[in-house]
Parts: structure tokens; C-alpha cells; sequence
């Protein structure tokens, strides 16, 4: 989602929807604005594209010199008027945007409930502005640190009240948030690109941090209330650049956003001892989860591969038997459905035709369905009887990276999530899974800081015309995903294959100076992988690894190694991943590809 606010001497509307357009990158199935005008402070908010909200502001525009504005990429409540943001408390004296996930808005919601606060919409936002107005006293700034210390989660608002129309309060945890410096004028933003046109002059706040803005003044605090001093930053950017945070492309962007998008998607969804995994999202009983005798994995690119992980993370965690099948044959080949068969589609979109129809043919045939997306409202979240959302945020560039990454945490959260309501694992067993979990975001960023490696190494092999990925097991997995990956976007004609299974034909191919990938991460196939790429090295090519840190064996083995941190063998493919989707990165830069657009692609493909 985007945010904006504004107070100054201008007119604000205006400044809000400019800062808006620049920020629908971010999202865009809703937008809105509150503006204090002259009948106090009044909302307009629309679900669409900003364009339907521009048309309502035509008709009835909002005069007023301060106010706060939002475009929505809807993570709880589908898109929809009533749950666009702004969001008010019931006397409409309060109003919030709201960047990010309160995990613990549904208690929060029932207790003001309670006390008689009546809401409107689905969303978790709309509880902030409840929250804030039921603890105010005279003193938004207060209201809002007490309201911030009630909630847990990762955010980013702007609250503005009716009672203090001269001041804009703003809290940063865990979602960007900037503040910009006007001559009798400030802004708020969530991304640099929405006030850029005004000035080059921001704070940008940290976690645990807030700001409280009038016409001439910006104070930052803690949320204690302490002031805190702060260097200006000078915005170099263009406009351009800034989208894309200072990243080169979106690609990278969305690369480097995924620790985040990880934390994301496991949000609330573990309970805070850590010990057991809540899907309220999930409505199957225990009894269905029972009788669940197959599931059928279906999906499309990406996401399929995402898949071939969630089928080995599904049977070795739960045990119930799991196929994987891409959508446009799956649809065609009359599958074998019975009422005892749960289908989960998978699509970053929620949109694509062929998964869209394969989806509807299960349902036909009595399936149950469970879908995995990062679309909260999309055809595809509309349509399955169950909804595990991916909270990734909006993915721009057409390789799927983070969308990808936040469906293997998905699957991990449900592959733990049956296996613990059908008591197929020792409590213990899914704890130490968990705590595993916890730490991958950490272990990706030690990753990212280290893709100067991946791009010297990329630099050589964009100078070949064909390469090989080798794995067994989930480095299979991971290994097809790596060369959809690289041919995606650089071009390179690459094949995956499964390490054993290249002496039975593949190998003709191997000839001297061709880069094989080996992926070599699952402790227990070690030594057959290790074998395998004793094969291809014998026969002239030059082998990168990817392996787990401190094994010695494959660092014998290949000519470069990249190491990952070592986790649980089933974790591995959302840490042995990242590497690939740097290599490809690198690759195709160095060829001079749009990065961002490779040819003949489309980020959703809605035809068959
Ligand atoms: C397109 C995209 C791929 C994506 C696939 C499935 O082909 O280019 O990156 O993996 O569609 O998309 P979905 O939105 O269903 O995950």
C-alpha cells in the first residue's frame, strides 16, 4: 500500500492524489483520502483504480489545507469501498491510513467492540482508528503512542483528528514511512516518490518512531515521547530511481524485500510461544483435514515450482499423498477427483486463466479447494473454499521472486499446520521446525549480503549459451525454478535436471568449459550429488555449488561455491533460492536485458 499526508498552505487534495499516482506501483484496488475541510473531516475513498476516485473528487472535492491519503493492496478484507482506507471510528472524528498488518486486531477488535465501538469494515485498520479514539484525551499524540503500544504487528500509520485539525501524528514500525520538509508546508510518505515533485528534503524514521507535523514544524520521537534529532536527507533520486527505493530494478528490489515478505507471511500465523502454527484463514475442521486421502497441486511458471516444494514439504510433514501438475494439463486431462481430494492452487496473481479453469474444473468434480496468492480479492481467492494469503506485497517485475519465496512459507506453514492437527509429528518436531522458520529471514540477508559473489560469477556465464542445474530431491525443486529463472530473463538456454538422472542421456551434452549449477543442500543425498558433479567435472564443465556452510565434501568437488547458512534439510530451498535469483539477475544485466520486462512475457496471463 502507499500513504501520503499533507499539511501546509496549499490546497491538499491535489498534493494527495499526485502522491498517490506515483505510488500505484504499490497497490491499487482502492484509494482514499480525508481532508479537515470547513464541515470537519470529511473522507472519500472508492475501491478501482485512483481514477475512480479522481472522478468522485471531481464531483464533490475536498477543500482543506491538511489531510492524509492512501491507495490500498489489500492484505485483510477484499478490495471494496467500505474497506478502503481512510478508516474513522464510529464518530468519524478519527481518521487513519495504514501501511502493513496488525496481527492482533481481532482481540483488539472484540474489546472495543465491548465497550460499544461499532465497525464498518473487514479490515484490520479500521480497529487502529477505534483504538486511537477510544484513548483519546484531548492529546492525539498521546492517544496514538498509547494506541501503538496495544498493537503488535508490522506498520506504518498517519492519523489525523478532528479536535487538533493543525497537526498530522505518524508512527513507523517495520513499513517505510518518510517525512518531507516544506517551506510552511510537510508531507508524509510511504516511498520518496510521492512528495519528490515538492521537495528533495526528508527524515526518514526508523522503527519505533514517530513524527507529529504542523504547517512549519516536524518533531521525531520515540515512543516514549522523547524528542530525537535527526540529520536531513537530501534526495538525489529521480523519479525513476525512486520508485524502485534506489534499486536499479524491481527485481532486485523485490530480491532484497524478501526477508520482509517472509516475516510477513508468518506474521500472526504462529502463536507467541512459538510452538504452534494458528491458519484461522483455513476453515477445514479437523475431521476434514482427517479425510483428506490425496491433494492434487496445481498451478502455473513459478508458482508450480513453488509447488514441487510444497508436495515434498506436504507428505514428509503430514504424510498424505501429494501430486503436483502444471494448470494447462491438469485441466484437460480429466483428473482423478474424488470428494476426499483437496486441491491447492497456487498464483501470485490470483488471475491466470489456465489455473483459474483448472480450479473450477476441481470444484466441478467435488473438490475442495485451497488456495495460495498474493491477492487478496483476486478471481482465484474468490472462487477456493479456503484462502492462505501471501503477504509478499505487490511484485512488479514479471520474474516472480518474493511471491515465490512467500509461497514456499505458506507451504511450510500448512505442511506443519496439517501435520499438527492430524498429530503426525512430536510437538517437539514442529517447534524445532518453527524456530527454524524464524530464522530464515536473517539467514536470506546474511545471503543478499554477499551478491558481489553471485556477481562475478554471473558475469562469466552470461558469455555461454547453455547451461545445466543439477539436485536431487528439493534441490531438484529449487534447480527448476533456478533455470525458469535465468531463461526468463537472460535468456540462456538452461535445463534442470535431476543429478541421478543425467547419465541417461543429459550427459552427451556435457562438453568442456559448459557452467553446471550443482545444488547440493540436502545433507542425506550428499554424496550422490557430490558423485554427480564428479561426472560433469570429468567432462570439462566448470561447476558452481550451492551448498550448506562448513561441507567440505562438495567444496572439494566444484570450482566455486557459494554457501547458504545452514537450516533444516526441508527449509533450504526458500535460502538456496536466493543465490539463483541473483545469478539470474546478474546474467541478464550483464547481457543488457530489461531486467524488469523480458521479452514475450506478461507478469499475468490471462489467456489460455
Ligand atoms: C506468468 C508469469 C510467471 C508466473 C506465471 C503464473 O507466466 O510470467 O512469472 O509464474 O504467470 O502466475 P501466477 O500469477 O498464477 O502465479
Amino acid at each position: 500500500c502507499g500513504i501520503v499526508g499533507y499539511i501546509g498552505h496549499q490546497e491538499s487534495q491535489s498534493i494527495l492524489i499526485e502522491g498517490l499516482k506515483k505510488l500505484e506501483y504499490r497497490g491499487y484496488d482502492s484509494a482514499g483520502i480525508a481532508v479537515y475541510t470547513d464541515q470537519g473531516l470529511s473522507v472519500s475513498k472508492a475501491q478501482g483504480r485512483l481514477a475512480v476516485l479522481e472522478s468522485h473528487l471531481e464531483q464533490q472535492p475536498l477543500k482543506g489545507h491538511v489531510g492524509i491519503g492512501h491507495t490500498r493492496w489489500a492484505t485483510h478484507g477484499k478490495p471494496s469501498d467500505v474497506n478502503s482506507h481512510p478508516h474513522s471510528d464510529t464518530t468519524g472524528k478519527f481518521s487513519v491510513v495504514h501501511n502493513g498488518i496488525i496481527e492482533n486486531y481481532i482481540a483488539l477488535k472484540e474489546e472495543l467492540t465491548a465497550k460499544g465501538h461499532q465497525f464498518v469494515s473487514e479490515t484490520d485498520t479500521e480497529v487502529i482508528a477505534h483504538l486511537i479514539a477510544d484513548l483519546y484525551q484531548g492529546d492525539l499524540v498521546q492517544a496514538v503512542r498509547e494506541a501503538v503500544k496495544k498493537m503488535r504487528g508490522a506498520y506504518a500509520i498517519a492519523a489525523m483528528c478532528e479536535f487538533e485539525p493543525e497537526k498530522l501524528v505518524t508512527v513507523r514500525l517495520a513499513s517505510p514511512l518518510v517525512i518531507g520538509v516544506g517551506q510552511g508546508e510537510n508531507f508524509i510518505a510511504s516511498d520518496i516518490p510521492a512528495i519528490l515533485e515538492y521537495t528533495r528534503d526528508v527524515y526518514i524514521l526508523n522503527d519505533g518512531e514517530m513524527a507529529v507535523l504542523t504547517n512549519d514544524h516536524v518533531e521525531l520521537m520515540d515512543l516514549e515521547g522523547n524528542r530525537i534529532s535527526r540529520e536531513m536527507y537530501k534526495v538525489e533520486w529521480d523519479i525513476v530511481t525512486a520508485e524502485k527505493a534506489g534499486y536499479d530494478h524491481f527485481m532486485l528490489k523485490e530480491i532484497y524485500e524478501q526477508p520482509k515478505a517472509y516475516r510477513d507471511t508468518m506474521g500472526a500465523r504462529i502463536d507467541d510461544a512459538g510452538k504452534r502454527i494458528v491458519l484461522d484463514e483455513v476453515k477445514m475442521t479437523a475431521q476434514q483435514i482427517q479425510d483428506i486421502h490425496q491433494i492434487h497441486i496445481v498451478a502455473c511458471g513459478t508458482a508450480y515450482h513453488a509447488g514441487l516444494v510444497g508436495k515434498s514439504v506436504i507428505e514428509s510433514l503430514a504424510r498424505i499423498p501429494v501430486e503436483v501438475e502444471v494448470a494447462s494439463e491438469y485441466r484437460y486431462r480429466n483428473p482423478i477427483i474424488t470428494p476426499n481430494t483437496l486441491v491447492i492452487v497456487v498464483s501470485q496473481s490470483g488471475e491466470t486463466a489456465d489455473t483459474l479453469a483448472a480450479l473450477k474444473e476441481a470444484k466441478r468434480c467435488g473438490a475442495r479447494v485451497l488456495a495460495i496468492t498474493n491477492v487478496v480479492g483476486s478471481s482465484v481467492s474468490r472462487e477456493a473454499d479456503d484462502v492462505i494469503v501471501t503477504w509478499a506485497g505487490p511484485e512488479i517485475a514479471v520474474a516472480s521472486t518474493k511471491a515465490y519465496t512467500s509461497q514456499l512459507i505458506a507451504f511450510y506453514l500448512l505442511g506443519l499446520y496439517f501435520a499438527q492437527t492430524l498429530g503426525m509429528q512430536e510437538a517437539e518436531v514442529i517447534e524445532e521446525t518453527i524456530q527454524a522458520l524464524r530464522q530464515l529471514p536473517e539467514q536470506v540477508e546474511s545471503i543478499l549480503a554477499d551478491a558481489e559473489k553471485i556477481k562475478v560469477y554471473a558475469e562469466q556465464i552470461s558469455k555461454h549459451d547453455n547451461l545445466f542445474f543439477i539436485g536431487r530431491g528439493l534441490d531438484y525443486a529449487v534447480a527448476q525454478e533456478g533455470s525458469l529463472k535465468l531463461k526468463e530473463i537472460s535468456y540462456i538456454h538452461s535445463e534442470a535436471y535431476a543429478a541421478g538422472e543425467l547419465k541417461h542421456g543429459t550427459l552427451a551434452l556435457i562438453e568442456e568449459g559448459i557452467p553446471v549449477i550443482a545444488l547440493a543442500t540436502q545433507e542425506e543425498l550428499l554424496e550422490k550429488t557430490v558423485s554427480n558433479i564428479k561426472e560433469v567435472a570429468a567432462r570439462g564443465a566448470y561447476v558452481m555449488g550451492v551448498g550448506s556452510e562448513g561441507n567440505e565434501e562438495i567444496a572439494k568437488a566444484v570450482d566455486e561455491l557459494f554457501t547458504i547458512p545452514r537450516t533444516l534439510p526441508l527449509l533450504t530451498p526458500a535460502l538456496s533460492v536466493v543465490p539463483l535469483q541473483l545469478l539470474s539477475y546478474y546474467a541478464s544485466l550483464a547481457r543488457g536485458n530489461d531486467v524488469d520486462k523480458p521479452r514475450n512475457l506478461a507478469k499475468s496471463v490471462t489467456v489460455e
